[in-house]
C-alpha cells in the first residue's frame, strides 16, 4: 500500500519556488543573482497598517476569531466593493481566509465532483490547474494569444465551454502577463457566459489596484449584473497593501456558496490570524493615498523592461496594463545556441541557461501554460531591473 496518496501524484510542484531555490543555490555559492521571480511587491505595508496590528495585539485582539472573519473586517470588505466596485454585499455573503489562496482553494473544494470541468485561461497563475486537481476536479484550457495580448476572445471561451464546466477562472490584470480586460472586452466575454446558465465565475481580483495609464478596472458581476448570482468575486490585501505575509484574503458570492466555503475552512485552519484581519481592517478602511505614488513607481518600471526587452531582436515584450508581470514571448531566439554550446529548443532551456551564464532569475513560460515566453516580476528596484535587462540583452545578442 503506497503512503502517499493518489491525488498528491495528480499535482506538481510549484515552479516558481523551483526557480527561486535554484536563484538562491546560486546565490549561496558566490554568484551575483538577480531574482525577478517574486510575486509580491518590494515596497514596506503602510505604516498605518502596521500601527493597527500592532494596537490588536496590545489589546488582546489574538485569540480565535469568527471562523470566516471578524464582523468588523466583513462589514470594510463589503464598503470595499460597494466604493470601489459598485457591488452590494451583505456580511453573509463575505467570507474571509488565510490569502486569496485559501479563499480561492476553498470554493474548488466546496464544489467540485469527480470529472467536473474548471476553464482556465493560459497563461494563468501556476496554482489554479492544481488547486483543481487537489479538489478532485478536471482543469481545462483556453489559450490567449500574443497578438491580444494573451486575453482570450469570446469565441474561444464560448468554444471551450463544455457540459461539464462548472467553473470559468478569471483573473484580470493577470499573473503572469499583467495583462487587464477592457470593460468592452470583458462584456463581450460575460455575454458568452450568460449563454451557458451551469458555468460559474470565479473572479480573482488581486491585481485590482495596480492598473496604470487609463485602465479602468472592472469586474464581471459589475458588466454583468446577470451574472450576480453564479459569480464569486475573490480579492485580498496582498498585493495593493504590500501585505503578503498577513496572509488575507477575501470573496463574496451568493449564501450558500459561502456557506459552504465557511464549512471547509472550519474544519481545516479555522479563522485566519486575528492580528492580520485588524490589519486588513485598517488597509481597507484607512488612507488609500499611497497606492497611486507606488503604481507610479510601477508604471516607470514596466516602461523601462518593455523597452530594454522589445529592444532584443527575438523578444516580442506586449506592454501590460497592470499587475507588475511582463510575459515576452522569445519565438525568435528559439533553435539559436548559446556561446556556452547550449541550443535552445525551449523556454525552460532559455531561462535555465539565462540563470546559469548572467544570474538573472526568471520564471519559462511553460509553467504558466503558455510558451515560448518567459515571466519576470518587476516588483525590484530600478538598478536591480537595468542591470536584469542589460544582462539578458547581452546574452541574448551572444546567441547564434
Ligand atoms: C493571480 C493571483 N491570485 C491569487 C494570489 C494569492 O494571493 P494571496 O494568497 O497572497 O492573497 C496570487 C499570488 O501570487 C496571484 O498572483
Amino acid at each position: 500500500m503506497p503512503f502517499l496518496s493518489d491525488t498528491l501524484s495528480r499535482v506538481k510542484p510549484s515552479p516558481t519556488i523551483a526557480v527561486t531555490n535554484k536563484a538562491r543555490e546560486l546565490k549561496d555559492a558566490g554568484k551575483d543573482v538577480i531574482g525577478l521571480g517574486a510575486g509580491e511587491p518590494d515596497f514596506d505595508t503602510p505604516e498605518n497598517i502596521k500601527a493597527a496590528a500592532i494596537a490588536a495585539i496590545n489589546e488582546g485582539k489574538t485569540k480565535y476569531t469568527a471562523v470566516d472573519g471578524i464582523p468588523e473586517l466583513k462589514k470594510a470588505i463589503c464598503a470595499k466593493f460597494k466604493r470601489d466596485n459598485g457591488l452590494d454585499y451583505t456580511p453573509d455573503q463575505v467570507t474571509v481566509g488565510t490569502g486569496g489562496k485559501q479563499v480561492l482553494y476553498n470554493a474548488l473544494m466546496a464544489t467540485l465532483n469527480p470529472g467536473d470541468e474548471v476553464l482556465i485561461p493560459a497563461p494563468y497563475w501556476v496554482s489554479y490547474p492544481d488547486m483543481v486537481l487537489l479538489a478532485g476536479g478536471e482543469p481545462t484550457f483556453v489559450e490567449g494569444q500574443l497578438q491580444t495580448k494573451f486575453k482570450i476572445t469570446a469565441e474561444q471561451l464560448d468554444a471551450a465551454i463544455t457540459p461539464k464546466t462548472k467553473w470559468f477562472i478569471f483573473n484580470s490584470p493577470s499573473n503572469p502577463t499583467g495583462a487587464g480586460y477592457s470593460r468592452a472586452e470583458l462584456k463581450a466575454l460575460t455575454d458568452v457566459l450568460k449563454k451557458h446558465p451551469h458555468v460559474w465565475i470565479m473572479t480573482d481580483d488581486m491585481y485590482e489596484h495596480l492598473a496604470y495609464d487609463d485602465f479602468e478596472f472592472c469586474t464581471p458581476a459589475q458588466v454583468e449584473p446577470e451574472l450576480y448570482d453564479r459569480t464569486l468575486t475573490v480579492n485580498g490585501v496582498s498585493k495593493a497593501y504590500a501585505m503578503t505575509g498577513w496572509r488575507i484574503g477575501y470573496a463574496a458570492g451568493p449564501k450558500d456558496l459561502i456557506k459552504a466555503m465557511g464549512k471547509i475552512q472550519s474544519q481545516s485552519t479555522s479563522n485566519p490570524s486575528s492580528i492580520s484581519q485588524w490589519a486588513a481592517v485598517e488597509a481597507l478602511n484607512g488612507s488609500q493615498d499611497f497606492i497611486a505614488p507606488n503604481n507610479e513607481i510601477f508604471k516607470r518600471r514596466r516602461d523601462m523592461v518593455c523597452e530594454m526587452l522589445n529592444a532584443v531582436d527575438g523578444i516580442t515584450c506586449p506592454v501590460p496594463e497592470g499587475a507588475f508581470y511582463v510575459y515576452p514571448s522569445i519565438a525568435g531566439l528559439i533553435g539559436k545556441t548559446s556561446a556556452k554550446g547550449v541550443k535552445i529548443t525551449d523556454d525552460e532551456v532559455f531561462a535555465t541557461a539565462l540563470l546559469e551564464d548572467t544570474g538573472v532569475a526568471v520564471v519559462f513560460g511553460a509553467a504558466f501554460g503558455l510558451s515560448p515566453n518567459f515571466r519576470i516580476s518587476y516588483a525590484t528596484s530600478d538598478e536591480a531591473l537595468k542591470e536584469a535587462c542589460t544582462r539578458i540583452q547581452d546574452f541574448c545578442a551572444s546567441l547564434s
